[in-house]
């Protein structure tokens, strides 16, 4: 991502996260478009609790990382269910305020830490990192950096299919194709399994397992979780 690139995608997020969060987890959308577009987020709160159900077992007493955190929804959650510490990471300030807030007000203020930083810098130790939601906003190089960055460790992440089902190719149009016009540079993508799949395999990682639940429509997990931790690079 180039500088400017970089910067506009912090703007986009600072404007942006707080009404997004709304929308995905407090089904409080503003205005008809984004009321339509809301029934497709169920499925990110679906996403939520489906990672949830996963990673319990995983989290207990250790550190999470959680990059891409948002408005810290998730953060607040494992630290909620367990986890020792919770460090969340963000390209946008104004996210990381709000996930501070949001910790804090859930009384998990001093079980949490966010820092803003981008997926493809060097990441703070833990034990086991996430980032939903994130990798459809990182182009390849950064995408690549980010998954080299998680070699080494637990993870589990989400990424949106380019699955062919009409909801995909609605958001398709409204995001992707939207951004990719109108943008300014700002960009996202649905991916096939297959880009996903060679990506993960170029930055060394062969073992890992793809998550499709009905309720997280196009959205996927991907995860090395040791429980169900089995090879699928060529399935
Ligand atoms: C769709 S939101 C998901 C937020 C949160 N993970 C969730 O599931 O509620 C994507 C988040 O990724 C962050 N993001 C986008 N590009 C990033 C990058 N290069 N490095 C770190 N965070 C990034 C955005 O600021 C935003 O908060």
């Amino acid at each position: 991502m180039t500088r400017s690139n970089a910067e506009g995608m912090k703007s986009y997020w600072d404007e942006k996260i707080d009404w997004w969060a709304d929308s995905s987890y407090e089904e409080k959308p503003r205005g008809p478009v984004e009321r339509w577009m809301a029934t497709l987020r169920r499925s990110v709160h679906a996403r939520a609790v489906i990672a949830l159900e996963h990673l319990e077992p995983h989290i207990q007493g250790k550190v999470v990382l959680d990059v891409g955190c948002g408005n810290g929804h998730f953060a607040k959650s494992c630290a909620e269910l367990g986890a020792k510490h919770v460090i969340g990471t963000d390209i946008s300030p104004a996210a990381v305020e709000i996930a501070k807030k949001l910790a804090k007000a859930n009384g998990v203020g001093d079980r949490t830490t966010f820092l803003v930083a981008r997926a493809g810098d060097p990441l703070p130790d833990s034990d086991i990192v996430t980032g939903f939601g994130l990798i459809d906003w990182l182009e390849r190089e950064e995408c690549l950096r980010f998954f080299r960055n998680i070699k080494d460790r637990i993870f589990m992440f989400s990424y949106s299919e380019q699955d062919g089902t009409f909801d995909e190719i609605v958001h398709h149009f409204y995001l992707v194709e939207r951004l990719r016009l109108f943008g300014n540079g700002v960009r996202a993508y649905h991916h096939p399994r297959k880009t996903i799949q060679n990506r993960l395999l170029k930055a060394g990682i062969k073992d890992f397992e793809v998550v499709s639940r009905k309720e997280m429509r196009f959205g996927r997990l991907v995860h090395n979780l040791p429980a169900t931790r089995k090879r699928t690079q060529n399935g």
